[in-house]
């Protein structure tokens, strides 16, 4: 089969979180199973070209509708560790994607409508003509709109679309007024409430909304959560479009790559370790400890990866901290932050921890010094809000690093408790699991962690080695992946 994958992420080239992850593993492992695959992409001025080989024009002056006119991109094509990506240029006068960031603009919603324009235009003019088209997220939603409304007509009627969606609190969208930019003229007619139509907002349209309703096959990116956003608030006022939809709707887990996280091959670490030689993770250990000017000592690291974000249930996550120090564990923390207030408030703590010899906080995006994190730590916390999927805690369970996390959407999928799962048996378990979202249940988590670490070494590593030895690979995502592909295709 021919696919093209269109996000607003690609690993690592461009990753804000776990949509660059997936977009890339995705797509290497439907290649490893015999399909072709493009990625297309915007040209970000912030992307890192360093991953990227071979870069050449793939087209130049593509003449995209926008507006009552036109604008002009180049297309530009180059492999991404063997990966066919293919990134939109926007030429000099429009400044869509040369901000120094990815996202966080006012203009975010023309911004990405434009890229689903351009992405359309080039294949068309291009001639490539997938069977699938896999559109990820809220910055894709009108894809599969443009692609029925204006693209049909023009030699695109057998492409089919696949909508992820990663995040349903990031919708997308705004005042039916965007329509006229994109050349969707007859604003009546999408702000119907079947169609486009905002469910809470007077003459907005949503895009998400429009990834559901126009594409062929929608999924999110865990089992559990297509149960939540069906059934509970997680569908962030999606639900009744869900249940509309909800013949071509599921879950389908994320996966790793695990050519990139492996702590057998992983160039980044210092020691490379497997369930099998997992006394070597100690060495990871104390290279972190130097790495970060903590205290050589016998103690367990407890860390933190992550957006600092509402989403990731910062205030747990500040009170894993104490707590950590309260049982003398030692913390590690990286994170960016996504807002002004929260970036205060971990500034604010990383200054009062500042010559803690038990403490780190880096707060910023660091791609190289994640892995030895997950490489040196004994167990980390994910004490989310609500996690769609989640990659952290199962790149965690891959590198022996215990995971502690909140019971919701994905976690629940890859995450069974040690003391208590009914179903699973002992040898399954590879993690601790807490429910409410009071810092008492983190605690208790917590607490059985470190009990187990203080008191039982030998008990506590099996169960880090029980989870090494998981399977989260892309392999069985894929195979349901193709499954929908084949599906919608026939
Ligand atoms: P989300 O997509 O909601 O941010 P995920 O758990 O799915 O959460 O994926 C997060 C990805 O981003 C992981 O690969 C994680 O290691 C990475 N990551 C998050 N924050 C940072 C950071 N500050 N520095 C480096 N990597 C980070
Ligand atoms: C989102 C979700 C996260 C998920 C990731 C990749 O950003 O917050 O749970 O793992 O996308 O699908």
């Amino acid at each position: 089969m021919y696919i093209v994958q269109v996000a607003s992420e690609c690993a690592p080239v461009i990753k804000s979180g776990g949509l660059g992850d997936v977009v890339f593993g995705l797509s290497r492992e439907l290649e490893n199973q015999g399909h072709a695959v493009d990625v297309i992409l915007p040209k970000y001025d912030c992307m890192r070209y360093d991953h990227i080989s071979g870069l050449h024009q793939a087209y130049d002056d593509l003449s995209v509708p926008w507006g009552n006119g036109s604008i002009r991109c180049t297309v530009l094509g180059g492999k991404v560790h063997g990966l066919n990506c293919f990134f939109i240029e926007p030429h000099s006068n429009e400044n869509f994607f040369n901000r120094g960031k990815y996202y966080g603009d006012n203009d975010d919603n023309l911004r990405f409508a434009f890229f689903s324009r351009a992405v359309l235009e080039y294949m068309c003019m291009h001639n490539k003509r997938p069977e699938i088209i896999h559109c990820h997220d809220w910055q894709t939603g009108l894809l599969p709109v443009m692609l029925f409304e204006q693209y049909k007509y023009r030699g695109m009627d057998g492409q089919r679309v696949c909508y992820t969606i990663h995040n349903f609190k990031h919708q997308g969208g705004g005042s039916v007024g965007i329509l006229g930019a994109t050349q969707l003229n007859n604003e009546g007619y999408y702000l119907s409430p079947d169609r486009l139509k905002d469910s809470s907002i007077p003459n907005h349209i949503n895009f998400m909304k429009a990834g559901i309703v126009y594409s062929n096959a929608v999924n999110t990116v865990s089992p559990h959560h297509a149960w939540e956003a069906r059934f509970s608030n997680e569908g962030y006022g999606l639900g009744h479009t869900l249940a509309v939809h909800q013949d071509k709707f599921k879950g389908i887990l994320n996966g790793l790559d695990y050519e990139v996280w492996n702590p057998e091959v992983d160039e980044h670490i210092s020691m490379l370790f497997g369930p099998d030689d997992f006394e070597l993770k100690d060495l990871n250990k104390k290279g972190l400890r130097e790495r970060l000017w903590l205290e050589e000592k016998d103690r367990p690291i407890i860390a933190y990866i992550g957006r600092l974000d509402d989403q990731k249930g910062v205030g747990l996550v500040l009170h894993a901290l104490e707590y950590a120090l309260r049982r003398s564990a030692q913390f590690v923390l990286l994170g960016s932050a996504t807002s002004d207030h929260l970036k205060n408030l971990f500034w604010q703590t990383k200054n009062r921890l500042n010559d803690h010899p038990d403490v780190h906080l880096e707060l910023s995006f660091n791609e190289e010094l994640s892995h030895l994190i997950y490489a040196g730590a004994d167990m980390m916390v994910v004490p989310s809000n609500y996690e769609p999927c989640g990659l952290t805690q199962m790149i965690s369970l891959k590198y022996g690093t215990v995971p502690i996390v909140r019971g919701v959407g994905g976690l629940v999928n890859t995450v069974f408790d040690y003391d208590n799962d009914e179903n699973h048996l002992p040898e399954e378990r590879n993690g601790f699991v807490f429910h409410q979202t009071d810092p008492g249940a983190l605690e208790s988590a917590m607490h059985r962690s470190l009990e187990l670490w203080y008191t039982d070494r030998q008990a506590f590593n099996k169960l880090a080695i029980q989870g090494m030895r998981c399977d989260y690979s892309w392999r069985k995502p894929v195979e349901q992946y193709i499954e929908v592909y084949e599906t919608i295709k026939a």
